[in-house]
């Protein structure tokens, strides 16, 4: 079956699309309507609901844009565990799926606070493991400047490392309570870590029980080699950065074909693209509300927008420029996206207006505008072709897009047999055919 998951923005994902007339008022740390997208994806049996992070407030070097606000420019939001756990409150299938850096967080904690949503929650915690894309985050964390990308991925893989131990800490039968004898918990049902490398040493065990799900389900973002190559290794899920078909295939064959060295199968990694829906009962309400939303961005905002997303200066420019070259380099911030949109410009000549139109809706990434039959297609289309597993459903407008989808296009998904009817499972990884790891014995700790 096909992955569903959508994020959850309730400014919606468009530039302008908090400025929509059915748009909501009010986005800013508002927890009913992070209630009300929780149930409404819930309804739409999704798989997961996800919640993108950074620790810093963005762009505030780019004045028009940061008051515009984009969705990447978070200037207020939740701690995601903390809300996650208050929807797992509301909700009783859906993945809640949270983003935390392995590049300032200590793994102690982090195994602790997934390890406690997966309670909560009965078994629906997805850790979308970080390095931190953003290299203003550092400066929130005592440092001038962002830990270069070899040594973030060095201690990303020690923290994965030691989180996935410290769950295995106790045997699922440790607690006996037995009121007779007196025994609360078996002393042998227990290991220690005794983890002690480059960055971290960590004796454990953690203080919570096994997760329901033995391990919270584990995704990665990074698109570089170092990226793909810990998905291959160590995700359960894993975000794609696609805007066509054919490059989204050549991408899946390239992650899955990395698997098998890993002692992994194809099946235990869903890959998953973000694809931004303009959906319309008709063709043409498709067509009005993606140029209503396109008619939000001013010029000012498109200019701040490219310097932004293609960290260069475009405030000397006019929007009738032909764009100029732009970096292809893989650096800091969301490269995989800057590259994508640098390589459709060296396809095409676009005008610097035609390139912040083309790319602020979506960063340049997969886009359908249509009737529900015709989005249905294309998605049916990329799942059946070997291009992904699922996807993170782009939602420009808040509720209104979600509502939509979930009311008019998951029908026909389903009544195509891509898409689930009921969720089955009692945990999300049952629920999406991901296997449960195994508790593995740490010999040396056990004796202690
Ligand atoms: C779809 C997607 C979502 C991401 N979400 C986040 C996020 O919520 N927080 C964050 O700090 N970085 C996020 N990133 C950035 C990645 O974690 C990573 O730092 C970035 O892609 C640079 O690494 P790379 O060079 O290996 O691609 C995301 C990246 C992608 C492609």
């Amino acid at each position: 079956m096909m992955t569903l998951m959508t994020s959850l923005i309730p400014l919606g994902s468009h530039l302008g699309g908090w400025r929509h007339p059915q748009a909501w008022g009010h986005t800013a740390m508002n927890l009913d309507h992070a209630i009300r997208i929780a149930k409404t994806a819930e309804r739409g049996k999704f798989d997961m609901l996800f919640l993108a992070d950074g620790n810093a407030v963005r762009h505030m070097d780019h004045p028009d844009l940061f008051a515009a606000v984009s969705r990447s420019s978070r200037p207020t939001a939740f701690e995601p565990l903390t809300l996650l756990a208050a929807l797992s409150q509301h909700t009783q299938h859906i993945g809640l799926f949270a983003t935390a850096t392995t590049t300032y967080e200590e793994p102690y904690l982090l195994a602790r606070r997934f390890a406690s949503l997966d309670h909560l929650s009965g078994g629906r915690a997805v850790w979308n493991v970080v390095t931190s894309g953003y290299e203003g985050d550092a400066e929130n964390f005592s440092r001038t400047v962002h830990v270069p990308r070899s040594e973030r991925y060095e201690r990303c893989r020690e923290v994965i490392d030691i989180c996935r131990g410290l769950w295995d800490s106790w045997a699922e039968d440790a607690f006996i309570e037995d009121k007779a004898s007196g025994r609360y918990l078996d002393p042998t049902k227990v290991q220690r870590l005794d983890h002690s490398g480059k960055d971290f040493g960590v004796r454990g065990p953690l203080n919570i029980t096994r997760p329901p799900q033995g391990h919270p389900i584990l995704c990665t973002a990074g698109q570089s080699e170092e990226g793909l190559e810990l998905a291959a290794e160590v995700a359960d899920t894993m975000f794609a950065v696609a805007s066509e078909k054919t490059a989204a295939q050549a991408f899946y064959a390239d992650v899955k074909g990395r698997m098998a060295k890993y002692g992994r199968e194809p099946n235990q990694l869903r890959i998953i693209p973000g694809v931004t829906i303009f959906l319309g009962r008709t063709e043409s309400e498709a067509k009005a509300l993606f140029e209503e939303l396109q008619e939000l961005i001013s010029p000012a905002l498109g200019l701040a927008f490219l310097s932004s997303f293609f960290k260069m200066d475009f405030s000397g420019y006019s929007i009738n420029d032909p764009m100029p070259e732009v970096s292809l380099e893989r650096g800091i911030g969301t490269s995989s996206y800057r590259i994508m949109a640098g390589q459709t410009l060296r396809r095409e000549n676009m005008t610097i207006r035609e390139a912040y139109m083309r790319f602020a809706p979506t960063q340049g990434s997969f886009c359908v505008i249509g009737t529900p039959s015709k989005v249905a297609d294309e998605l049916e289309d990329w799942y059946r072709s070997g291009a992904c597993d699922g996807f993170n459903i782009g939602t420009p407008v808040m509720p209104r897009c979600l509502d939509m989808f979930v009311d008019l296009v998951v029908p026909e998904l389903q009544r195509r047999g891509v898409f689930r009817t009921e969720y089955t499972g009692r945990t999300l990884r049952e629920n999406m055919g991901l296997p449960r790891p195994a508790r593995q014995l740490n010999r040396k700790a056990e004796l202690v």
